[in-house]
Parts: C-alpha cells; sequence; structure tokens
C-alpha cells in the first residue's frame, strides 16, 4: 500500500505537470493493520474510483461510484449517460442494504484475515517461500523464479494437476509477470485449507526422484 508521503508526492508530481490524478481504492476496507491513505485526505482536486464489488462482496453487480472535482462534474454527466445511462436498478436496492450489513462484512474482514495468516504460514512450507505479507486486499503474491520463467504454464499444471486455480503474474505485470504467481485467499477457510494440502502434495510430488 502506498503510505501518505508516496501518494502525497505522486499527487504533487501531478499537480505540477498539470496530470489529472485517478485514484483506484477498491480494496480500501480491507486492510491488515495500517489504515489505508484516500487521496482525498491530500486534495479534493483528484478522481477517486470505489465499488461494491471488493469490501462489500457485491463482485458481478456492477456498481461503484466516483468522486469527482466539483468542476468535472457536469461532464462525467455527459459522459456517463453515454456510456450507461444509471448503475442496475435492483443492484442499487441491493447496495442499500449492503451498507446495512456490516457486521456480515466484518466477518468476511476476519476470514480473509485468519487466511492471510494460515497462507503466510503454510505456503513457504509447499515451496512457495519468496512472498511478502500483504498490507490489504485478499491475494499473496510470490516470486516463483526458481521453479519457471512462463507463469501462465505454470498456472496451467497447477490447475490440471493439483486443482487448484492460482493467477499467473502477467495478468498485472507483462515485463516480470512471468516469474511470479497471484495466490487469492478470498475464499472459506476450509477451502484455503484444502488448497494449500493439494499444493503441498503437488509439489512434493514435482521433488520426489
Ligand atoms: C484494482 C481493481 N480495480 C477495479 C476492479 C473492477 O471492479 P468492478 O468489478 O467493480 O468493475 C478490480 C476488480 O478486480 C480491481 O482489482
Amino acid at each position: 500500500m502506498l503510505d501518505r508521503d508516496a501518494l502525497q508526492a505522486l499527487i504533487s508530481h501531478c499537480e505540477a505537470q498539470d496530470i489529472a490524478f485517478i485514484s483506484d481504492e477498491i480494496y480500501h476496507g480491507i486492510e491488515y493493520g495500517k489504515k489505508a491513505v484516500t487521496a482525498l485526505e491530500i486534495s479534493d482536486d483528484v478522481y477517486v474510483i470505489n465499488s461494491f464489488s471488493k469490501y462489500f462482496s457485491m463482485t458481478g453487480w456492477r456498481i461503484g461510484w466516483m468522486i469527482v472535482p466539483e468542476s468535472d462534474v457536469r461532464r462525467l454527466e455527459r459522459l456517463m449517460q453515454n456510456l450507461f445511462i444509471c448503475a442496475p436498478h435492483a443492484s442499487q436496492i441491493a447496495a442499500l442494504a449492503a451498507l446495512d450489513s456490516i457486521g456480515e462484512l466484518e466477518d468476511n474482514l476476519a476470514m480473509y484475515e485468519r487466511n492471510r495468516a494460515l497462507l503466510l504460514k503454510e505456503l513457504p512450507k509447499a515451496g512457495f517461500d519468496k512472498i511478502a505479507p500483504p498490507d490489504g486486499a485478499f491475494y499473496i503474491y510470490a516470486d516463483v523464479s526458481d521453479l519457471t520463467n512462463d507463469s501462465v504454464a505454470l498456472s496451467k499444471q497447477i490447475l490440471l494437476e493439483a486443482g487448484v486455480a492460482v493467477t499467473p503474474g502477467v495478468d498485472f505485470d507483462p515485463a516480470r509477470g512471468h516469474k511470479t504467481l497471484r495466490f487469492s485467499y478470498a475464499r472459506s477457510t476450509e477451502d484455503i485449507i484444502e488448497g494449500v494440502r493439494r499444493l503441498k502434495s503437488w509439489m512434493d510430488s514435482k521433488k520426489a526422484p
């Protein structure tokens, strides 16, 4: 996560160069320890994108929001009316209910926290030991350069042979992602325990003489 100073430096640079600053804060609310800093704490002259897809567990419902400088509201309204008119009505009603379900959402957060701790302990035992504790969201990014140069092929092999879906790093980083994998832990703790058990036994089978 970017801390306040790093975010401030980026925003100041953009201001100096007359570049619009867009902050995608979709994972805010899913943090472990430090609280995420919003760009709006630093400047009003920024665009902040957010959604019900992550903290509110409404992926696929196609509903989110954008905070824009006052001077740009009308311009954005015109653009949005040409792109999508409005967010689906049913999704708007469901999102209102989600705002009243904070207890359930905080339970999800506690589950992510458990899953994160579990994977940070167990993934190294499976051989994925080049990892860093994530500050937020629900993914662990692993350097797998000692296993492969082709993260897509490795992901396919893990899916077919171990029965675990992992994401190749090239989805996020075309330059260095061929040596990285992303593990998601946004599932029940039982699923995560089973997933890591399969990963361990698959990695052991690769080591066997
Ligand atoms: C960083 C980030 N921004 C935006 C999105 C898109 O979210 P939505 O499903 O609300 O369009 C995602 C979804 O995976 C994401 O990870």
